[in-house]
């Protein structure tokens, strides 16, 4: 039997399987587990490490589902060449469909509701290429060196453009800062922002922020949440002079705050002299109503930092995002952070610029939004069906993620029965400071990079799972 020792801490809030599942995982990425080798069997490895056959078995499930190994009829489970890893990982089994594999190759079919994947079949790959390939043509020392170090001045002018149309925000390609991704920006931000460090967050709020802000030194202030997003009351409270907030989605428990709320919060800022930092991460996936303008839109001060990404509306593999700065925090900007080199490649910048110049990036919004909507009808559709009035659904009126309230059930049980039925599923808690305050029965499930048919069959294997 091959050596698997992993050191199992029967203590931790970590379940067993999932302990399991990382280290061999870990053991897989760093090679020391290799291709083709044969894992020990489940009763195997259960009596050696003297845990459950269920335990071994939940964390093979979930090896099988990410395409770690494979099951070799009659025979058992092997590591996966590192190929075809490289190869899972850009085409995951497991949130695509109609992708004809050899049945060995095909692992049990798990459904992974992740937050954060995208539709990538109805990607526009042949306009993406051109764009690639005109940019590589024809702006050679654009492309080949270091870049503008605020970002290509075209992109940030069609941004501008983009800005203003869709989401009524009023600036200029100066005031706009891009770089790889929102982490970046906001660690950018941490560096930039006044002392003192406090920065008041929405509790729950999104847990990629909250991380780089505690790692940049700031201390984070958990701002309850009411009926329509941040309480305004508690935010005047605390103390605070900036404020990490997501009005026109509330992430992750999707509230749209009001006119009236957005402009109290703005009264805030202009009082305190200080920042809302506005995450407008997918407001372009907005499926009932009309769209509200951005929170930055209705600012006469100057005092909303914008923030926003292609990773929802094109791909997060473009690691592109942007913030729109105040004049002043601009100038800042520039002087404290000039020397700092742009971190997004200039060949994508270049790229993007032509997709939205010649007009396909519209156009590709205008058919995600179309997509995503009818994902999201299927998905409502199949809860009601399925699991009706024994859940409650959270969050449902915009985005790529919805929560379910699992009356009197714990999330790890749901978490790890909807695993047995070949159904990978989350739960939110990681996106509250103070995770003992998640309800225990809310798991969260995305659905950008899943078929309506892999939702539909999804939600009826949770079924199974949770109400047999
Ligand atoms: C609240 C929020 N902001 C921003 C992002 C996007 O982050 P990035 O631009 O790093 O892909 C996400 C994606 O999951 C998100 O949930």
């Amino acid at each position: 039997m091959i050596s698997v020792t992993p050191e199992l801490d029967k203590q931790s809030d970590i379940p067993l399987y999932q302990q399991l599942f990382v280290y061999l995982k870990g053991q897989i990425e760093s090679g020391l587990l290799r291709e083709n080798d044969r894992l020990p069997s489940i009763r195997q490895l259960s009596a050696y490490l003297s845990v459950s056959k269920n335990t071994v078995e939940t964390a093979y499930q979930q090896l099988l589902a990410e395409g770690y190994i494979q099951s070799r009829l009659r025979s058992g489970l092997y590591v996966m060449p590192i190929e075809k890893l490289e190869r899972a990982a850009a085409e995951p089994a497991v949130v695509r469909t109609g992708t004809a594999q050899k049945s060995e190759d095909l692992p049990p079919h798990a459904i992974n509701f992740e937050y954060g994947d995208v539709e990538l079949d109805h990607f526009p790959v042949r306009q993406w290429k051109r764009c690639l390939m005109d940019a590589l043509e024809e702006c050679t020392s654009e492309i080949y060196g270091y870049g503008d170090r605020q970002g290509h001045a075209g992109l940030r002018s069609e941004i501008a453009r983009y800005l203003y149309q869709s989401r009524g925000v009023v600036c200029t390609p100066d005031q706009i800062f891009l770089s790889a991704g929102t982490q970046t920006t906001v660690s950018l931000l941490a560096q930039l922002l006044p002392l003192p460090g406090e920065v008041a967050m929405e509790e729950p709020g999104y847990n990629g922020v909250r991380t780089v802000l505690m790692n940049m030194g700031r201390t984070i202030i958990p701002i309850p949440l009411d009926h329509d997003g941040i309480s305004v009351e508690h935010l005047k409270r605390s103390g605070a002079k900036t404020v990490y907030v997501t009005p026109s989605h509330q992430f992750p428990l999707g509230m749209i705050m009001p006119v009236q709320n957005r402009i109290k919060l703005l009264q805030w800022a202009y009082e305190q002299d200080g920042y809302i930092i506005e995450d407008d991460f997918d407001s372009e996936l907005r499926y009932q109503g009309q769209p509200i303008p951005a929170l930055k839109a209705l600012d006469t001060c100057d005092k909303v930092i914008y923030l926003g990404t292609f990773s929802k509306s094109f791909l997060p593999g473009i690691r592109l995002s942007y913030m729109v700065l105040p004049e002043r925090a601009a100038l800042d900007y520039r002087s404290r952070l000039q020397a700092y080199s742009q971190s997004v490649s200039p060949l994508i910048q270049a790229a993007m610029h032509r997709f939205m110049k010649e007009g396909y990036f519209a156009s590709h919004i205008r058919k995600m939004r179309k997509l995503y909507q009818s994902r999201h009808r299927v998905l409502l559709r199949s809860i009601h069906e399925q699991l009706g009035g024994q859940v409650g659904i959270i969050g449902e009126r915009s985005g790529m993620h919805l929560l379910l309230d699992v009356h009197g059930r714990s999330s790890e049980e749901l978490v790890k029965r909807a695993l047995e039925h070949g159904v990978i599923a989350y739960a939110p808690r990681k996106h509250w400071l103070h995770r003992e305050a998640c309800p225990p029965s809310y798991i969260m499930l995305g659905f950008g990079g899943l078929s309506e048919e892999k939702i539909r069959e999804g939600i009826i294997r949770l079924r199974k799972a949770w109400f047999p």
